[in-house]
């Protein structure tokens, strides 16, 4: 049998990275454990890591924030990422006068962000992700656009075409004496970006709700199924017509005209307002713990952390059914959460996956029973420069 395919970084070089100078890790493949104190450089490692796909990285930062301080002036990250495609080499990074974008290579070529999300996929889960269910809707909006980008790679292009387009016609609705035709225009725009952005949400979460229904038995009663929906009128019409398996392309084109027609009836409301309250940039994503039927934000923090990686595992199965290969895991201090027989179930799970996991924990001890394959690295900071070794 051959082995599932997946992705894998096989090399990453990080050069005037936050508080690295330089540093290079070798993976082969395999997956890797970075332990060490508080403020070593774990987290840049993996933040570095999740560069080589599109958006701002897993803390969300700006291109300029993350050069090195005091005195970089640009920074660096190069990787040899195993494909199902071959083996390609990802460049990103800044230089030169504007560091407020960043560059993409992809094999030498300079290349849009877009195309880095067709080569690479991953599902990372961050501490800043624990009050996900807690926090406004904008973060569990972004938890479910990440999702979607896995699945479709236009998405993060079609989101920023319906956003720019509502920026414009929320400026415009400010001035006095609108110029209706100019409004027209832009209102159709948000509405065939804001019915592809739904139809993509919603076809994404129901490839994610089908992978949580895939939990080995065993695994089941540790990591909690969630029963998710997205609360957004759009997103409930197509996931209706996803589950009738009615025609999605013909739906696309009445959403985007009701919509279209529910722009232009609200200008009046909206101007007063100072924004658009229609669309599907109010959606929200949620979640109850099935087994109990309590809903997420009502959970324990021990339930909403098992809650979070029975998504990120499902998302990462679903990812491997769609594409063809499991994704890169990024886990930033999941296993210290996580009781002895809950992280060996999390251990088993990506084992099962076949997939490159990325994890952190301040000590060695984490990771026992993680298998013998996995590179070991210790994370060190002397001086405001941080320093990985193999140990
Ligand atoms: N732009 C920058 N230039 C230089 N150093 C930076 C920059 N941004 C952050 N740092 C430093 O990077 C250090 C390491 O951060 P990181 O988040 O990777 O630590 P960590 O090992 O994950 O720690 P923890 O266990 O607390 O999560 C911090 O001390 C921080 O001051
Ligand atoms: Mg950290």
């Amino acid at each position: 049998m051959t082995p599932p395919s997946r992705l894998a970084v096989l090399s990453i070089k990080l050069a005037q990275y936050r508080s690295y100078d330089l540093c290079t890790i070798e993976t082969g493949g395999a997956p890797v454990v970075l332990h060490g104190p508080n403020g070593a450089g774990k987290t840049n490692i993996l933040e570095a890591v999740s560069m080589l796909t599109p958006g701002r990285g897993l803390r969300r930062a700006g291109a300029e924030e993350v050069i090195r301080r005091p005195g970089g002036t640009g920074w660096r990250v190069r990787a040899e990422v195993d494909t199902p495609a071959g083996v390609i080499e990802i460049a990103t990074g800044v230089a030169g006068p504007d560091t407020t974008r960043r560059s993409v290579e992809i094999d030498g070529k300079s290349a849009t962000q877009t195309a880095l999300g067709r080569h690479v996929r991953m599902v990372w889960l961050t501490p800043a992700m624990d009050r996900l269910w807690l926090d406004p809707a904008a973060g569990r909006r972004r938890f479910l656009d990440r999702i979607a980008l896995g699945f479709e790679p236009d998405h993060a292009e079609v989101s920023l075409t319906y956003e720019k387009a509502m920026r414009a016609r929320n400026r415009l609705l400010r001035e006095p004496g609108w110029d209706d035709a100019w409004l027209a225009g832009l209102e159709a725009q948000m509405a065939r970006a804001g019915a592809r952005i739904a139809r993509t949400r919603s076809a994404s979460l129901i490839r994610l709700i089908e992978a949580q229904n895939d939990i080995e038995i065993g695994v089941k009663t540790l990591f909690p199924r969630a029963e998710l929906s997205i609360l957004g009128d759009m997103e409930s019409r197509f996931s209706q017509a996803l589950r009738a398996a009615a025609d999605l392309d013909q739906l696309e084109v009445e959403e985007a005209a009701l919509l279209s027609r529910a722009l232009g009836a609200s200008r009046a409301r909206d101007a007063a307002a100072g924004r658009t309250l229609e669309g599907p940039h109010r959606s929200d994503l949620e979640a109850v713990f099935a087994a109990k039927n309590m809903p997420a934000a009502a959970c324990s923090t021990g339930e909403q952390k098992a809650l979070l990686i029975s998504l990120c595992l499902a998302n990462a199965r679903a990812l491997t059914a769609a594409t063809g290969a499991a994704p890169i895991l990024l886990l930033d201090e999941v296993a210290a959460h996580l009781d002895t027989a809950r992280r060996l179930a999390l251990f088993g799970e990506i084992e099962a996956l076949g997939a490159q996991a990325w994890m952190t924990g301040t000590g060695a001890e984490l990771f026992e029973g993680l298998g013998t394959g996995a590179i070991r690295l210790s994370v060190t900071e002397s001086d405001g420069r941080s320093a990985v070794a193999v140990n």
